[in-house]
């Protein structure tokens, strides 16, 4: 109470809408409230977070026009949907933020900002009304080089200053990002990058051990100061983001098995598969003989409940040995005990939630940041295993049993465990994240 009359300052932060964002954002949000700031979360209409999971928190929703503008929700068209959502709530956010400083309390003070990355029209409409503009990035700090900052000239900075990032390959992604840029594509990040150079910080979801090489290029051509304070989850006490609802009998079975011996397979909240991808994953894990947890969320097979395309003779080979859900409460999951694998598709949160938990992991990207999340964690973390090409059921068996069981997976499942320390060792007072929280804070 005391901090709190002290520090009268308030924070307004903006929502990209989708579960990859809202989850870090909510959880910086929560970090930052815990540091004695008031909170306003502004958000599009769209995916619309439940304000009565965070009765702390000031929630103002603004019109998005996304029905309006016939914008397409795929993955695919992702570029065309960033650019109508910067269009379409730039002026509404203006609006808003003039309605808060008519109505504010005497004694309090907008101290700044907070914007997702991709919330870029937050850093002009804070620039107008004279507030400080603080870019938060949801993603591996290495993909502000990859996605952000590249230019075809810049090619040799990457692979050949930095050789600690050759195993991610930034050139090589470059080049094909350069050579097929959409409009879309150029426009988000020309945008993108200036407000970056615009903004009085940057907040990046990483930890210094995890991606030094990167923060350190970073630090060179960023003018303002970057503050990594990742893993948030793990600094933020645990709240409820879900946009869909938790799973928690998946919790009492996890609890019925042995330690370390269930592959958690999920592939987070966006991907997608074919039915013939469904097939081989359920033969490739009831052969493994290893006990799962699998999420088939409604959507990961289009036009699909998901379960119905289970094989014949599936149910009754696995029995309880496998059980599945549409949607779990993931941190949970990661940190039990019995869990020992995790096969993803490597969002970033999801990548971060299993690194500080020391779960190994089963690769499998689907698009943008998650083939860079892959060679991070296979590559360069060597805490993974690349699952590469057609999806096949003997394929699956053999890769779940190396990671999780064979000596050959062994190296990985310890390294894995060296991580989740190093990640203690930074979340402790005198660790990196909560050093660079500590800076933040003293900054705003
Ligand atoms: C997207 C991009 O794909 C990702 O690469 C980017 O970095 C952020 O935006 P998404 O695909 O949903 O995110 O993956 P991820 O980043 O892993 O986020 C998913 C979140 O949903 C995680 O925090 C995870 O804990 C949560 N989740 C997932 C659940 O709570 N339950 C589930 O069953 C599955």
């Amino acid at each position: 109470m005391e901090q709190q009359e002290e520090n009268s300052s308030r924070l307004v932060l903006v929502l990209y809408p989708f579960q990859g964002h809202i989850n870090p954002m909510l959880q910086l949000a929560t970090i930052l409230h815990g540091k004695g700031y008031s909170i306003t979360i502004v958000h599009p209409e769209f995916n619309s977070p439940n304000p009565s999971n965070q009765p702390q928190f000031t929630f103002i929703s603004i019109p998005d026009k996304l029905l309006e503008s016939k914008v397409s929700l795929l993955p695919e068209d992702f570029m065309s949907l960033v650019l109508a959502l910067n269009k379409n709530c730039a002026a509404p956010f203006k609006k808003c933020l003039k309605q808060m400083l008519d109505e504010k309390h005497p004694h309090e003070c907008i101290a700044g900002i907070i914007y997702d990355a991709l919330m870029y029209f937050a850093q002009t409409v804070a620039d107008d009304l004279g507030f400080p503009g603080i870019s938060m990035r949801p993603t591996a700090a290495a993909m502000l080089l990859f996605a952000v900052i590249p230019h075809p000239d810049h090619e040799s900075v990457f692979e050949n200053q930095i050789p600690e990032l050759q195993p991610l390959q930034l050139k090589k992604m470059v080049t094909s990002m350069s050579q097929n840029p959409t409009d879309a594509m150029s426009e988000v990040r020309a945008a993108a990058l200036n407000a970056t150079k615009r903004s009085s910080a940057m907040i990046e979801n990483t930890m210094e051990f995890l991606e030094h090489a990167a923060l350190s290029k970073i630090k060179e051509y960023s003018p303002a100061p970057v503050f990594t304070i990742g893993p948030f989850h793990k600094l933020a006490p645990s709240i409820s983001s879900s946009l869909l609802k938790e799973d928690a009998h998946c919790i009492s079975w996890l609890d019925k098995q042995t330690p370390k011996s269930v592959i958690y397979v999920s592939f987070g909240s966006m991907a997608s598969l074919s039915e013939q991808n469904i097939v081989e994953i359920a033969w490739g894990l009831a052969n493994s003989e290893q006990p799962f947890l699998w999420v088939i969320r409604p959507g990961l097979i289009p036009g699909s409940e998901g379960t119905e395309l289970l094989p014949k003779g599936f149910q009754e080979k696995v029995g309880e040995r496998g059980c599945i859900v549409k949607w779990t409460p993931q941190k949970e999951v990661l940190a039990h005990v019995a869990v020992g694998g995790f096969w993803t598709h490597c969002g970033w949160n999801s990548t971060l939630e299993s690194v500080s938990e020391g779960v190994p992991m089963l690769c499998r990207p689907y698009f943008g940041d998650q083939v860079l999340n892959m060679r991070y964690i296979c590559y360069v973390w060597k805490i993974g295993l690349e699952l590469e090409n057609e999806l096949e059921r003997g394929k699956i068996e053999g890769a779940i049993k190396k990671l999780m069981l064979d000596a050959e997976g062994e190296e990985i499942r310890n390294k894995a465990m060296e991580l989740k320390e190093k990640t203690e060792d930074c979340l402790k007072e005198e660790g990196s994240s909560c050093r660079s929280l500590n800076e933040l804070t003293k900054l705003v």
